[in-house]
């Protein structure tokens, strides 16, 4: 009988193993574990995934949680007007 794993990232099917296995390597970055895994970059924006990577880390390395950083948040590349979700005519 095997133990299902544990989804820390639903948006990106990122799993609790796959985060120890980094930190295990020696990354304990969020910043590289975010591009590693895609963590935090899915529709949530990490809402509930960083904070239990944050979390892992600190476990796994023995740091209390303030030492551990927040990955850097990114604005979309090209701003896009609200109406364009909403069906509205895009002039070029
Ligand atoms: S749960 Fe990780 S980005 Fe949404």
């Amino acid at each position: 009988m095997s133990e299902e794993p544990v989804i820390i990232c639903r948006c990106n099917d990122v799993t609790e193993e796959e985060i120890v296995a980094l930190i295990e390597e020696g990354i304990t970055d969020i910043e590289v574990i975010k591009r590693l895994t895609r963590i935090g970059m899915g529709p949530c924006q990490g809402r509930t995934c960083i904070p239990l990577v944050q979390s892992i880390i600190a476990r796994r390395t023995g740091k209390p949680m303030e030492e551990i950083s927040s990955p850097t948040s990114r604005h979309p590349v090209k701003p896009v007007r609200m109406g364009v979700f909403a069906g509205e005519e895009v002039e070029e």
